[in-house]
């Protein structure tokens, strides 16, 4: 995948410098070019020789070596990188970049650079926390540039919190997911994650046991193969998936407001655990005790079923995917949904207690898909896998169906202007 590309890495001062010689090595194991720049403080914690060694050139230090700039100079050094990569960025790296400055060779090939960029901090927890570091890391976001989260641990400074550098491995890993192939580019998918709170009172709920991270899969998976996704969420305990626009809601009306507010899309996935009831009467205060003699009547009323209205929506996407969630009868259960929500595909998910799925890391599902003469139903049973596995495989599935829906439409329309356009690339 790294094969021929031409990777510019700047090192710049941070213990975590040392990281970088492990990194080298595997992007040359995967064919890479690189060519390092070291700033002056990052030679403080690795030598130039090292780095010279493991990726077979020569390492730029002087923004001011008349041979280096006869050699190659600064200019042709960035613009010859098919992606930058700075790592470790310091703080004072990340400042610099986010203000313009240019004193030295890193800041100068950054400054001169329109190539796309890459950066991993690393620095104490406290410096990570500052609100200059975290203004600087806005304005750098805004800038496209893309980051590689600090992780949380021990320091070497001996503190603990937020501000290590990623491993070689994940950065490596970033690197590839940069250079791989996009798919869902210019799809739009809408995916809706987690469980709704529908409220008693101010203080009380009904919800459910879904922990999201199904839905966090899915939405992470259709990001790496290039889909802009709004994941519409429910309150969960995940950090959010990297890269999607960001929906908070509560309750299943609120859901189906923000979904219907985003259509129309490409895709739309509704992997929420939508609670099918509410509480009819709102209570703006805390229902008390006291006022009770006997337990409080619930009066429920159901909820909007958000996938089936978006199934029959006049703005309905392409592909639209449901869950069944079935405690018994899965196969059954699963092939009524898929008819009576009028969607395309049903993944069905036995979260029956022996399966023991809420909160788990792994899942147990089939998939349920109609023929394209929909008179049929296709089953695909999957072995027990990671949410993240099963993730992946439903995209790949929806990658091969949005290929086999252009490929048709190339073969019966010789007008290419007619062909299907993304909605996400209007
Ligand atoms: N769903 C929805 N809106 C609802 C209820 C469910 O959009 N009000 C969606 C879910 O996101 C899921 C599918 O419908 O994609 C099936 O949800 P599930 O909980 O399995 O089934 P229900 O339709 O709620 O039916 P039942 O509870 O009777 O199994």
């Amino acid at each position: 995948m790294l094969n021929n590309k031409n990777i510019l890495l700047i090192i710049s001062g941070g213990i975590a410098a040392y990281k970088s010689l492990e990194l080298i090595r595997g992007l040359r194991k995967e064919r890479a070019n690189v060519r390092c720049i070291l700033t002056k403080n990052g030679e403080k914690f690795v030598t130039p020789m090292s780095l010279a060694a493991l990726s077979e050139h020569k390492v730029y230090t002087d923004l001011w070596s008349l041979k280096d700039e006869r050699e190659m100079g600064h200019i042709r050094l960035s613009r010859e990188a098919d992606l930058i990569v700075i790592a470790p960025a310091s703080a004072n790296l990340i400042a610099k970049m986010a203000h313009g400055l240019a004193d030295d060779l890193a800041s100068t090939c950054l400054l001169a650079s329109d190539k796309p960029i890459m950066i991993a901090p690393a620095m104490n927890p406290m410096m990570w926390n500052h609100p200059a570091t975290q203004n600087n890391m806005k304005i750098l976001l805004q800038r496209d540039i893309i980051q590689i989260e600090p992780k949380s641990g021990e320091m070497a400074c001996g503190e603990t919190g937020i501000g290590r550098m990623s491993e070689p491995d994940d950065i490596l890993s970033s690197i590839k997911d940069f250079f791989s192939e996009k798919p869902l580019k210019n799809m739009k998918a809408i995916v809706t994650s987690g469980p709704t709170y529908e409220a008693i009172d101010p203080v009380r709920f009904l919800g459910n046991r879904s922990s999201g991270k199904q839905g966090h899969a899915i939405a992470t998976a259709l990001i790496q193969a290039g889909a802009h996704v709004h994941y519409i969420t429910g309150p969960t305990h995940l950090p959010h998936p990297k890269g999607a626009t960001i929906i908070e809601i509560e309750s299943a009306e609120e859901m189906l407001a923000h979904v219907e507010k985003n259509l129309p899309a490409d895709l739309f996935i509704g992997a929420a655990a939508v609670c099918d009831w509410t509480v009819e009467t709102d209570h703006l205060q805390k229902i008390k005790k006291k006022d009770n003699l006997t337990p409080p009547q619930l009066n429920l009323k159901e909820n909007p079923d958000i996938l089936k209205k978006v199934s029959l929506s006049s703005k309905r996407p392409q592909l639209v995917i449901g869950f069944a969630a079935e405690t018994e009868n899965l196969n059954n259960n699963a092939k009524d949904k898929l008819k009576h929500k009028n969607c395309d595909w049903i993944v069905g998910n036995e979260i029956s207690p022996e399966q023991n799925v809420f909160g788990n890391s792994e899942n147990q599902v089939c998939l349920f898909q109609y023929t394209e003469d929909r008179k049929e139903i296709i089953q695909t049973d999957l072995p027990r896998m990671t949410k993240i596995k099963i993730a992946q495989k439903l995209v790949n599935e929806i990658i091969h169906y949005f290929e086999t829906i252009q490929k048709d439409n190339r073969n019966e329309c010789t007008n290419p202007s007619l062909n299907v356009v993304p909605y996400g690339s209007q």
